[in-house]
């Protein structure tokens, strides 16, 4: 049997000035989780927020929140965010290996790999489940499916857009990793970036069941229309 799709709201399409407000209204439209994405302006060209916000929101809902890292070195902050209340924490291959030469140089996105260091990475993912938290790999558009370490992961991120914005158009190619991490592998398969009423069914045909949503959820009026609609995709 198939699992039932996941909303995953991200709320950075959400109003910052009142952040509470939204997580209600995102509770109230039905969605399961709340994505955090967190970038340090190093390995995406945007910088957002850290685990003292994760800290702020956590008190204010029961929803998972999922800490999506989009920084340096994440080994430096995964006790951090885990401390901060984040009950998935995401990390990006990408800081696992060595970076391709088009984006070698600080400054250069997006970051991709053609090739990572497995151990590190499975250290990193078993600290993640010793401090009682879930494990993600997320894995850019350009960078191949490491299917290395999946026995360390709770589940798959597959970046649907080049990671540091909202907003931005859905990459389709990316559906193929989908599909072939739906092989085999039991944890949650997640895509995130550029979801809407075109592009969700086309990622759940190809074995998503985690939909992240920032733009199309906290830019409609009626939110709770949207979550509803995705839901009914899975059946
Ligand atoms: C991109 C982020 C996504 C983003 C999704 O760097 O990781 O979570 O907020 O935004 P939409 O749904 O607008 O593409
Ligand atoms: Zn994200």
């Amino acid at each position: 049997m198939k699992k039932p799709i996941k909303v995953s709201a991200s709320i950075l399409a959400a109003d910052f000035a009142k952040l509470s407000e939204e997580i209600k209204r995102s509770e109230a439209a039905g969605v399961d989780r709340l994505h955090i994405d967190c970038m340090d302006g190093h390995f995406v060209p945007n910088l957002t927020i850290g685990p003292v916000v994760i800290q702020a929101v956590r008190p204010h809902t029961k929803l998972p929140i999922e800490a999506h890292l989009m920084i340096e070195h994440p080994w430096d902050y995964i006790e951090s965010y885990a401390q901060a209340g984040a009950d998935i924490i995401q990390i990006q291959v990408e800081c696992y290996g060595k970076r391709k030469h088009a984006c070698s140089q600080y400054g250069q996105w997006p970051k991709e790999v053609g090739s990572i260091d497995v151990e590190l990475l499975r250290r990193d993912l078993r600290k993640i489940r010793q401090l009682g938290r879930k494990a993600f790999i997320v894995i850019n558009p350009g960078t191949p499916l490491f299917k290395e370490a999946l026995s360390e992961c709770d589940g798959v991120l597959i970046m649907s857009v080049n990671p540091g914005f909202a907003g931005q158009k859905f990459i389709s190619s990316v559906l193929s990793k989908v599909q072939e991490i739906t092989e085999g592998f039991k944890g949650d398969i997640a895509i995130d970036g550029g979801i809407n009423a075109q592009t969700a069914p086309e990622a759940i045909a190809a074995g998503a069941r985690v939909l992240i949503t920032a733009s199309y959820l906290y830019g409609a009026s009626n939110p709770q229309e949207i979550v509803r609609f995705l839901k009914g995709l899975g059946n």
